[in-house]
């Protein structure tokens, strides 16, 4: 009870937050940049914490690379799925194993790179919704990053810049809201499931371009205290 309090008091304060932060955009044309990260505690991560999903019939070299604390993930649209079994479009994906959840308030931090000419696919993804795979993906179009594939755009010129981004689910407030270099930028609903996880990499989608590539380093998963 008094946790359900500590988290709708949570959503309650971002929800007035960005009524204040549009209003003062607006008015002012001032960028507001927040810590997004206060409140939350980090989880330790390690490498046993980074499973690679890439095209079944390739070896890993073939379509990631970790050079320098920078994960360097490639497909393209005539790949090969993640298993024989699996109908998907071709994937290499980092997917973030041992912190499944299914409650509570959790954050995924990664500073993401796409380079130009890199479209049609998906850079980060919630996994899990109640009748959809995912509750949220990130999607890149024509230098435009996307919630899905809809007309939501996070950010119109994405390519070739480093970005720091924020993804944070409250699962029992159902809201997914997003920051890019600190600034707010999507909060909507998620999509139910009881089951969930982060991955980033490139996932293709509509009208992917034949190579797609995406990197990201320090990665980071947070969770509410
Ligand atoms: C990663 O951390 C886990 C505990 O969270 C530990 O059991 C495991 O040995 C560590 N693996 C490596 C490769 O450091
Ligand atoms: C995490 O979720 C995936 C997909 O639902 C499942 O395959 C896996 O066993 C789960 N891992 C744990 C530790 O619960
Ligand atoms: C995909 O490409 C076709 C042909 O260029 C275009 O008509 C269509 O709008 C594109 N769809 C998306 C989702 O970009």
């Amino acid at each position: 009870m008094a946790q359900k309090v500590v988290v709708s008091g949570l959503a309650l304060a971002l929800a007035s937050f960005m009524v204040f932060e549009i209003g003062f955009k607006r008015a002012w044309g001032y960028k507001f940049t927040i810590d997004t990260t206060i409140g939350f505690e980090e989880v330790p991560l390690n490498s046993s914490n980074f499973e690679i999903q890439r095209p079944y019939d390739v070896p890993q070299s073939a379509r990631y690379s970790f050079v320098n604390g920078v994960h360097k993930l490639w497909v393209y649209s005539s790949d090969k799925p993640h298993t024989p079994t699996s109908n998907t479009n071709p994937r290499t994906e980092i997917r973030i194993l041992g912190h499944n959840y299914s409650s509570g308030v959790w954050q995924f931090e990664g500073n993401g790179y796409v380079p130009r000419d890199t479209s049609g696919v998906c850079i980060m993804q919630i996994f899990g919704g109640n009748h959809h795979a995912t509750t949220l993906m990130l999607q890149v179009y024509n230098g435009a990053l996307r919630y899905y594939n809809t007309d939501l755009v996070l950010d119109p010129n994405i390519y070739n810049k480093w970005f720091r981004l924020n993804v944070i689910h409250d699962v029992e407030a159902k809201k997914v809201m997003v920051f890019i270099d600190g600034v707010h930028k999507l909060h909507v609903n998620d999509r139910g499931g009881n089951a969930h996880y982060f991955k980033c990499g490139v996932y293709a989608q509509n009208n992917d371009s034949y190579y797609m590539e995406s990197r990201w380093k320090g990665i980071k998963i947070f969770k509410k205290c």
